[in-house]
């Protein structure tokens, strides 16, 4: 007897439309963010990363979320000296208007995402900026929460180290040592506590900001507030131990990030389309879980959030910010979705399956794919057209990404030799032309009735 043809799949839920605010996505995968060490010196848009977004784009992928975009000039950048690109000040926006206008031509909406500071994550050894934080605790890694392939003796040796590196496979004696080389992120310098003056500061950048994003034509903004990063560092109790209107209470922890949202709304205006990013957990001692997450999003959505974004950990429980299994943060997601109005995306969802499993059982309204989009830009195309078996599957070895990340290379891909040269490629530099849809006068009808944005 013939063998029955296996039935096949109905994907459309992946390609049912969806709303976030007033902008229509097409279908329900987004890239996640992602800096891929390719900003052109002194924070400007480069061609590399015009090409590489494009090619995402043109692979099918609904909705393009930018590498962490620096808000602020006043503190330092997550890695490297400048290697954030920057809309801290209006010289930013022409270069930035045409990296949007690429990606538009090339078929996906593109949120903008906005960070503040790298808090206590930050290093004055590699960006000459003294870290601030909630309060004036360092960050610790643990070898049991890294990731794949992530080797401390190449951490030491990018960091400049000349010394004898210890003869050993010993991850805790490997870790002992890169802690104490300066600038590694295995452990981290000691912040400084951030005034209250320099609260209102960063947050007053991030609605100017947040304004030059909207200038520059960013369909939405999303607010950069997991990983460990400044903001992050309130919400945790092991890193905020503050006794006035930010520290203690649960209100108090998350008031910085809804000042954030307050401020962005207000330069922005009520229809343009803002979200927040948060990590689902920090699963360490006085840390905190999904369920505090979950209310941390409710409150986003009350204070007129129009979408939640997770992620996961921080730079002390990197198996959790980059993690090494599929799906792991699906049960999270489903946890924080339960009474959530607003969209919610869940991040590091790979495969066909779990995409489906996520949208069908209502974990969340999208995911997210951060090194799968690397490997393969094409993913969503492929599967639109039945081509699954050809995706260039995502291994989460960390060796192309961030491994050359943390070393201050740019990113590439094992998997996929096109990554980091997508600029030489005509396919994702030669432009489709785009209707202009709004005649230039109303343009500078709309940007007079902004308050103005000094040039710093
Ligand atoms: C090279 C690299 C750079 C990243 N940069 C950012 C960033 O700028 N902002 C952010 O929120 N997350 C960043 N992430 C985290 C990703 O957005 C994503 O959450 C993570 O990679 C997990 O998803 P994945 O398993 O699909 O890669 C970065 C990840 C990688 C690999």
């Amino acid at each position: 007897m013939a063998k029955k043809k296996a039935e096949k799949r109905d994907v459309s839920a992946i390609f049912e439309p969806i709303m976030i605010g007033n902008v229509e996505i097409k279908n329900r995968i987004a890239m996640a963010p992602m800096n891929m060490n390719y900003t052109a010196p002194n924070r400007y848009v480069s061609r590399q990363q015009m090409a590489y977004y494009a090619a995402r784009a043109k692979g099918g992928t609904g909705l393009i979320i930018t590498e962490g975009i620096w808000a602020s000039e006043r503190s330092g950048d997550t890695y490297r000296k400048y290697n954030n690109l920057s809309l801290a000040n209006e010289l930013y926006v022409p270069l930035m208007s045409e990296l949007v206008q690429h990606v538009h031509a090339f078929g996906a909406k593109f949120f903008a995402q906005l960070a503040i500071s790298p808090g206590r994550q930050g290093s004055s050894e590699l960006t000459g900026v003294k870290p601030v934080s909630a309060s004036a605790i360092p960050y610790m890694s643990y070898p049991e929460h890294q990731i794949n392939n992530l080797d401390p003796r190449e951490m030491a040796r990018a960091m400049g180290y000349q010394g004898p590196i210890p003869d050993t496979d010993d991850i805790d004696e490997l870790m002992d040592f890169a802690r104490s080389i300066p600038g590694t992120h295995m452990g981290g310098e000691t912040p400084r506590e951030i005034t209250v003056g320099e609260i209102q500061e960063l947050v007053h950048d991030l609605g100017t900001a947040a304004k030059l994003a909207k200038r520059s034509g960013f369909d939405g903004i999303e607010i950069h507030a997991p990983h460990g990063y400044l903001i992050h560092s309130f919400f945790a109790l092991r890193s905020n131990k503050r006794t006035d209107e930010y520290g203690g209470s649960f209100e108090n922890r998350i008031r910085i990030l809804l000042e954030c949202i307050h401020s962005c709304r207000k330069t922005v205006g009520p229809d343009y389309a803002v979200g927040v990013r948060i990590s689902a957990s920090d699963n360490l001692p006085e840390g905190f879980d999904p369920a505090f997450a979950a209310r941390v999003a409710k409150r986003c959505e009350e204070e007129g959030a129009d979408f939640i974004h997770l992620s996961d950990g921080s730079y002390e429980k990197m198996n959790d910010f980059l993690p090494n299994k599929e799906g792991q943060v699906m049960p999270k997601s489903a946890i924080v979705k339960k009474g959530l109005k607003i969209p919610l995306i869940c991040p590091s969802v790979h495969e066909v399956e779990n995409v489906l499993d996520v949208l069908e059982t209502g974990k969340a309204d999208m995911v997210s794919q951060g090194r799968q989009q690397i490997a393969d830009p094409d993913w969503v195309n492929k599967v639109q057209e039945g081509r699954e078996k050809e995706i260039i599957k995502c291994t989460r070895c960390n060796i192309g990404c961030i491994t050359r990340f943390a070393i201050a290379l740019p990113c590439r891909c094992i998997l996929n030799p096109i990554v980091g040269d997508e600029q030489f490629m005509d396919e994702y530099m030669k432009r489709p032309t785009l209707p202009i849809k709004k005649r230039p006068w109303q343009i500078v009808k709309e940007i007079g009735k902004e308050p103005s944005t000094p040039v710093e």
